[in-house]
């Protein structure tokens, strides 16, 4: 799979590169992903799946196998999944998954997230999977590519070619693949009625807007990057949902901008990371919904306090009302409001935004940043 730049700058779509052109992309990507497969009724159809919805109803774990920010989605699906499904869900680095001789069995559903379905570290681990009688299924976004030809199933994301070698349009399209599989399992399963499954693919429907909607003050992100461009460290904190949101505002910023930049679990703060809390240090926060279960709305500003007062610069991201948040943020960015589970797909996008810009105001080439491949294939 070769570029033809040339050819390819033509389809920047204006945008100074393709990572730009790409997180433009999203309202689309998550769109054509849902399109077909659920109904305003709250109806699925995954015929595509082509296993035995009986296999299914059987299956009594699931284990995400993926890579980088492939493993971010599936750790956003870990809660969504959970939570709708009762189904423990575990997430494994491909890489770690098969030396570590972990339990597997027929009962288990291997889901394998890879936009390229190339990487051979999540190729080996579901060759593994296999070997030991589990269930396959890929979520993939290259039709045809080793891993879903390899699986027993496998559930495209429709985010289209993803050029940039930083994942960004893939990531939310993964992420919409992942709630369509819950929902779909949730039904077969008889945990959520389908008024319920309706009422959240309702909401799903609502997220290109939104997306769209984040699009169009990216302005507001932009200038915040360009007052950044010499940071050298940036901390990035999230909690529930949130966390791995922060895990990969963190890696966009390390693989396009240079920069060190760690995502941890808010709750982890005082058990080591605020240490490296001194004046002026930058820190995003992903602030929950306040609608949502009050307890860790409240923790989270209160670690914004924590960290604002040994100095930290304060940059957050929130849901549109939360007013909350402004006395303790130096920067508040606003995302629409949507049921908690949903959220990394709006949270998600400031801090694209943000990678992107960065990179771009030092003069970075974003699409091919240095010593990364788009398809890492070898192990
Ligand atoms: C994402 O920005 C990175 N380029 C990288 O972490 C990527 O997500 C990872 O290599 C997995 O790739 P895949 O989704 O094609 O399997």
């Amino acid at each position: 799979f070769t570029v033809d730049w040339d050819a390819a700058a033509a389809e920047k779509g204006g945008f100074d590169s393709f990572m730009a052109k790409e997180i433009h992309d999203q309202p689309a990507a998550v769109a054509d992903t849902l399109l077909g497969r659920a109904d305003a009724e709250g109806r699925l159809t995954l015929d595509e799946l082509r296993i035995d919805p009986e296999e299914l109803k059987g299956i009594s774990k699931i284990i995400v196998l993926a890579c980088g920010t492939s493993a971010y989605a599936g750790s956003v699906a870990k809660y969504a999944i959970e939570s709708w499904c009762r189904i423990p869900v575990e997430v494994e680095l491909s890489h770690e998954f098969r030396y570590r001789e972990p339990i597997v069995d027929e009962k288990t559903l291997i889901v394998s997230i890879s936009q390229s379905g190339e990487t051979m570290d999540t190729l080996m681990a579901v060759r593994y999977a296999k070997e030991q009688g589990a269930k396959t299924l890929s979520i993939c976004n290259t039709n045809g590519s080793t891993i879903p030809r390899e699986s027993d199933a496998v559930l495209y994301t429709h985010a289209g070619p993803e050029i940039a070698v930083a994942s960004t349009k893939a990531f939310l399209a993964q992420i919409t693949a992942t709630y369509i599989l819950g929902l779909y399992l949730a039904h077969l399963r008889g945990n959520l009625f389908t008024g319920q499954i309706k009422d959240i693919l309702a909401d799903l429907g609502k997220i290109p807007a939104k997306i769209q909607d984040i699009l169009d003050r990216g302005d507001e992100i932009k200038d915040l990057a360009v007052s950044m461009a010499e940071n050298q460290s940036v901390l990035f904190l999230g909690r529930h949902v949130g966390y791995p949101v922060a895990m990969e505002g963190a890696l966009k910023l390390k693989e396009i901008a240079y920069i060190h930049a760690e995502g941890f679990a808010a709750g982890e703060l005082k058990h080591g990371p605020i240490a490296l809390i001194d004046d002026g240090q930058p820190v995003f926060v992903v602030v929950p919904s306040p609608r949502g279960r009050d307890s860790l709305h409240a923790k989270v500003v209160s670690n914004i306090q924590e960290v604002r007062a040994r100095g930290a610069k304060t940059l957050v991201i929130a849901e549109e009302g939360d007013e909350a948040v402004k006395q303790y943020a130096e920067f508040v960015f606003y995302v629409p409001e949507t049921p908690t589970l949903l959220m990394p797909l709006l949270a998600t996008v400031p801090l694209q935004i943000f990678a992107c810009e960065l990179a771009t105001a030092k003069g970075f080439d974003v699409d091919q940043p240095r010593n990364l491949a788009k398809s890492v294939t070898v192990e």
